[in-house]
């Protein structure tokens, strides 16, 4: 009996499971009660007393190495690569999941495509900021009520460390300031970015949200530069039908100012939500830059002049994608994200 057990032990040693059927086999075989193992258990019972020990042993030690190598040859199985046999090529394949822009980016990298052929750079300026280049040079004067037309989120109170108030930047006009600084004119370029306010979140109004501010300054640059740049933009972004107004509207920074509309694509002017039934959606702010704030930057007002924009890229996006809520833009939810594949 003991030479049949050792050649069983063998067998288990040197059995090899190269699909699930022959796992099974080798189960039943050698695992099971009622295989060859549950067999000699069997017979177990008819060996000699004095011969029982030692056989119980080795048998004992036959049916653990058979439960091992039965756990074994499963995992094996399980790592090994499935055979051909149960490969159903007929399947539909399972498609890759590849990621996409978010809109804003999709729009951002637009906008810049259009301003770069017109010659623009693109620049980028700091998101925590210091009251001289958010406000003061900006043509904000100290505690004028002008300032309240933005509710800044303040990072540090002048006093603490700084000579000044540091705060999270409430538009991107900032990048225009560090520019003049640190360059002389002609100055053409175009600076993206987020921008914070302390608003209640809502469908028209986030706490931080993005912008893209432009700057032209030249010899004789005028208001007919400005106007024919945006109605360029708006041809290039929204195509030949869009109109756009311009509208007096007042900024410290600019002089004349006006606000840019954009005739609404949603409706095609005839009114609806997103245009508040006007046929016009507001897309930037815009002006001739102010002498002050050329002066605060040591740029000669008598030798160059300039004109500004600011453009919201939430906005803008809205209007192209025909988004109504401004959350949906900061939320990730995927269901939305996933709606610009293959977008431009
Ligand atoms: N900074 C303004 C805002 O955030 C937008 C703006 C208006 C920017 C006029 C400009 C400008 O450069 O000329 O509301």
């Amino acid at each position: 009996m003991e030479e049949r057990i050792q050649s069983l032990l063998n067998e288990v040693n040197g059995y090899a499971a190269g699909d699930k059927a022959a796992l099974e086999a080798f189960r039943l075989k050698y695992v099971s009660k009622k295989g060859a193992v549950g067999e000699l258990f069997e017979e177990l019972k008819q060996v000699p007393v004095e011969q029982k020990k030692t056989v119980g042993k080795v048998l004992n030690q036959l049916k653990q190495t058979a439960e091992a190598r039965l756990q074994e040859l499963t995992e094996l199985l399980e790592a090994s690569p499935v055979s051909s046999a149960e490969i159903d090529l007929s399947l539909p394949p399972i498609p890759n999941q590849t990621g996409n822009l978010h809109p804003l980016s999709l729009t951002r990298y637009r906008i810049i495509e259009i301003f770069e052929r017109l010659g623009f750079s693109v620049a980028d300026g700091p998101e925590i900021e210091d009251d001289f280049h958010n406000f003061s040079a900006l043509n904000f004067p100290e505690n004028h009520p002008a300032r309240e037309m933005q509710d800044t989120f303040f990072v540090e109170k002048k006093g603490a460390g700084s000579d000044q108030d540091m705060l999270l930047r409430t538009h991107t006009s900032n990048v225009q300031i560090r520019m003049m600084e640190n360059q002389k004119p002609p100055i053409r370029a175009i600076m993206p970015g987020r921008v914070y306010r302390n608003e209640a979140i809502s469908a028209r109004a986030h706490c931080f949200f993005h912008q893209v501010e432009g700057l032209y300054v030249d010899k004789n640059v005028g208001f007919a530069d400005l106007k024919q740049t945006i109605y360029h933009f708006a041809k290039e972004m929204y195509g030949k039908d869009s109109k756009i107004r311009f509208r007096p509207s007042y900024f410290p920074f600019t002089e004349p100012s006006a606000e840019i509309d954009v005739s609404c694509l949603i409706c095609k002017g005839v009114g609806c939500n997103v245009c508040k039934h006007t046929g016009w959606v507001e897309i930037a702010g815009s002006g001739m830059v102010h002498p002050n704030v050329l002066r605060k930057c040591n740029i000669d007002p008598e030798e160059y002049t300039g004109f500004a924009f600011g453009m919201g890229i939430e906005r803008v996006t809205m209007l192209r994608y025909q988004i109504n809520d401004l959350r949906l833009f900061s939320e990730n939810d995927v269901r939305f994200l996933r709606q610009f594949q293959n977008v431009v």
